[in-house]
């Protein structure tokens, strides 16, 4: 383990922690640092494909929500042609925000401080006085809404990437869009967002969320125990056997489950007339071969700040049946040690109605803002957020990533994974998070 390295700079404070995560160990700087944050700002956000919203959120042309990328807003608007855009909330004459609805549907934005107009594709549209005011060689190509150079979709999650020189986002996603298929490719018309997402802030750092997400089912029998006492979830045991993690390259990791929920669910999750519906002979051979054993992605983690969540939740245990609820989760960054959490509850388009609104009351007492689990889980990440910034913490304090690491029987790859990724044997480790904090060190030095 490499000497505490507060005082130094920023660049000789990272080159140690790529060293101290081969170590499995991790100074607490990492998690709550202002500085650290502006670079993740420039270097992370400004850089990945990040989720921006879903499809069915802005089905018709005109329609438009506000959303954010890293700290900055932006309007994703759907413009007359259907074609999607990502604009940035910020008016070219004074940067007023000429967007203040959260969502909407307009064929153009209007400033309200002098009253320029740009349509809902960005392009600038004229302004008061136009022809007394501003020369006739005004060029209004210059003058439109700047807006981010690449958005793509999958499965109708919307990605944006403001970097123009971005890899695509196919490239960007690699394995992880296999595993993407397995969760939203079962049916064709796939899922739709059940409402607007439910949002809320945290005093965590968004880091806290994105590795959680990514491969912590080693808390939720800790944290998560009231939740089967008070009925909310099946089986909270079923957290830890029958689980395992994948990593993908690229910061993406995954809870895998195998088996969820007994006879007579199907394919380890599913009522038969959910599993009805489903149309696997999309998949390939391998995806049919994974879903019909009853593995499911369960938990995971988009790098940077998209998590899945797709589990089997209650909404009473004594009189209704255990159902799988999924959702998209956002972890927002506000500050160092600020999260805005965002949770779009997801549901089937073809699945029966009483399955759907099993499924989200299920959703809402376990997770967002009134949800039991959410609670445990946001004070606990309360910690590394406020003890980023101690000063004797950061003279004093390595976090352990060892989870599972030199024990025998415990941690280990499965070698024979025939899927992509690489698994592990089962949830007693940290492989994931310390991948995941790989990938964002590595991110957070490239200059
Ligand atoms: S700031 Fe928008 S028109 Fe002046
Ligand atoms: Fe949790």
């Amino acid at each position: 383990m490499t000497a505490i390295q507060d005082q130094g700079g920023v660049d000789a404070f990272l080159a140690g922690v790529a060293t101290d995560l081969d170590d499995g160990v991790l100074p607490i700087r990492a998690f709550s640092s202002p500085e650290l944050h502006q670079l993740e700002l420039e270097r992370v956000f400004a850089k990945s494909w990040v989720y921006v919203g879903h499809v069915t959120e802005i089905p018709n042309a005109g329609d438009y929500v506000l959303r954010y990328v890293g700290r900055d807003q932006f309007i994703l608007a759907r413009d007359e042609d259907g074609e999607i855009h990502l604009l940035f909330n910020s008016c070219m004459h004074r940067a007023t925000a000429v967007c203040h609805a959260e969502k909407g549907n307009s064929s153009h934005f209007r400033c309200p401080y002098h009253g320029w107009i740009y349509k809902n594709n960005g392009d600038w549209n004229g302004a008061p006085h136009r022809v007394n005011a501003y020369p006739r060689t005004m060029d209004p190509q210059q003058w439109g809404l700047r807006k981010a150079p690449h958005v793509d979709t999958y499965h109708g999650l919307i990605f944006v990437n403001l970097d123009p020189d971005a890899i695509s986002l196919t490239e960007y996603l690699g394995d992880m869009a296999w595993y993407l298929d397995v969760t939203f490719g079962l049916n064709p018309h796939g899922m739709r967002v059940v409402g607007d997402p439910h949002r809320w802030v945290a005093g965590a750092n968004w880091k806290s969320g994105a590795e959680n997400f990514g491969g912590d089912a080693y808390h939720v029998p800790h944290l998560h125990r009231s939740g089967e006492e008070v009925g909310v979830f099946p089986n909270v045991d079923a957290a830890l056997s029958g689980q395992f993690h994948i990593a993908v390259d690229g910061g993406h990791s995954i809870v895998a489950s195998r088996g969820f929920l007994p006879e007579p669910w199907v394919l380890g999750a599913w009522p038969p007339d959910v599993a009805a519906i489903f149309e696997l002979d999309k998949l390939t051979s391998d995806q049919q071969e994974f879903v019909n054993n009853g593995w499911c992605a369960t938990v995971f983690t988009i790098f940077p700040n998209l998590s899945i969540l797709h589990v089997p939740g209650v909404y009473d245990a004594q009189s209704t049946p255990p159902v799988m609820m999924t959702a998209l989760r956002q972890w927002q960054p506000r500050s160092h040690d600020k999260t805005e959490i965002w949770n779009w509850p997801l549901e089937w388009i073809d699945a029966p109605a009483e399955f759907n609104r099993l499924s989200y009351d299920a959703m809402i007492t376990s997770f967002g803002p009134a949800g039991l689990f959410e609670q445990d889980d946001t004070v606990a990440w309360q910690g590394p957020a406020e003890v980023g910034t101690s000063v004797f913490a950061r003279q004093t304090m390595k976090l352990n990533y060892q989870l599972g690491q030199g024990v025998p029987g415990g941690f280990g790859l499965v070698e024979d994974w025939k899927f992509p990724g690489v698994a592990t044997t089962s949830v007693y480790d940290e492989h994931n998070q310390l991948r995941f904090w790989k990938h964002w060190q590595e991110k957070v030095s490239e200059k």
